[in-house]
């Protein structure tokens, strides 16, 4: 399996070499697409410097602040066109540890379509996030799973494995939101389509260095969000419409 690491990056600086370093030594067979938004503190430059030096690092530039979806979305397409077997999300502040990605490229080699870090199972742990950000996420993941009727705890978590064939049939321009939105959003068209999520316990660990990019606007946006795909989700059961769209 041919395995691509996306770390979408806005002004991580001190954090990108450290979770860099740690990957290319925990998973070196997998190659690293940094996705820069022109952060303002240079990180973008700072990865060019570093894929210079390292032939499986490669870097996207993007031309300003376009949201966390937005940058996954245009590193999916180039992994895809790079012929990736697996499409990994993570993030750069080492939230995700990359000494636990075998895990989740076990879980996909054994078969999942998609295999998500999860903090909200069995094993999984949070390490010094605040209570607030506790809550946040637990009540943020219960309220999608009771409104999309999906079975995953974390559906806002981002540490996730794609089998490639779980992307090409997502029809990832339709993917609008940012943030956590993004994930949910992400999440439950894979769950829509009646593939394998696998969820593995994870320890996210927060930051130590930077700052977070995840605002309550983004927090309102996704819980709007997710109101009115289930809203809809159950009109169209009403209507009859979700038998006609699973045809077609
Ligand atoms: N390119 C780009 N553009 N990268 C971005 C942007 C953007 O607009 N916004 C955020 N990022 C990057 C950050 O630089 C970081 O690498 C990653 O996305 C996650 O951002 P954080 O700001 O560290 O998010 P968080 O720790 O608050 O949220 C985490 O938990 C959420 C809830 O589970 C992330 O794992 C989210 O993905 C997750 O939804
Ligand atoms: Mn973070």
């Amino acid at each position: 399996m041919r395995v691509l690491t996306i770390i979408p990056t806005y002004n991580e600086l001190e954090s990108l070499p450290i979770t860099l370093g740690r990957l290319r030594a925990a998973v070196p067979a997998s190659d690293v697409l940094v996705v820069d938004d022109n952060s303002p503190d240079g990180t973008g430059q700072l990865a060019d410097s570093i894929a210079a030096e390292d032939s499986q690092v490669h870097v996207l530039h993007r031309k300003g602040k376009e949201g966390l979806g937005a940058a996954y979305i245009a590193g999916f397409k180039w992994g895809l066109d790079a012929g990736y077997d697996v499409l990994v999300e993570m993030d750069a502040d080492g939230s995700h540890q990359p000494e636990q990605l075998p895990q989740l490229l076990d879980a996909v080699e054994q078969g999942a379509d998609l295999a998500m870090g999860s903090r909200w199972v069995r094993g999984g742990k949070v390490v010094n996030w605040p209570l607030y950000r506790q809550a946040i996420s637990r009540i943020g993941s219960t309220y999608s799973r009771i409104m999309l009727g999906v079975k995953i705890k974390d559906v806002t978590g981002g540490y996730r494995a794609f089998r490639r064939t779980t992307l090409e049939k997502l029809n990832l321009d339709q993917v609008e939101s940012v943030g956590y939105g993004f994930q949910v959003d992400l999440a439950w068209r894979v769950a829509k389509m009646g593939l394998t999520i696998v969820e593995r316990p994870i320890t996210f660990v927060e930051r130590e260095l930077g700052a977070s990019k995840m605002s309550g606007i983004i927090v309102v946006e996704a819980m709007i969000n997710v109101t009115k795909w289930g809203l809809m989700a159950r009109w169209n059961k009403l209507t009859g419409k979700d038998r006609a769209d699973n045809r077609s």
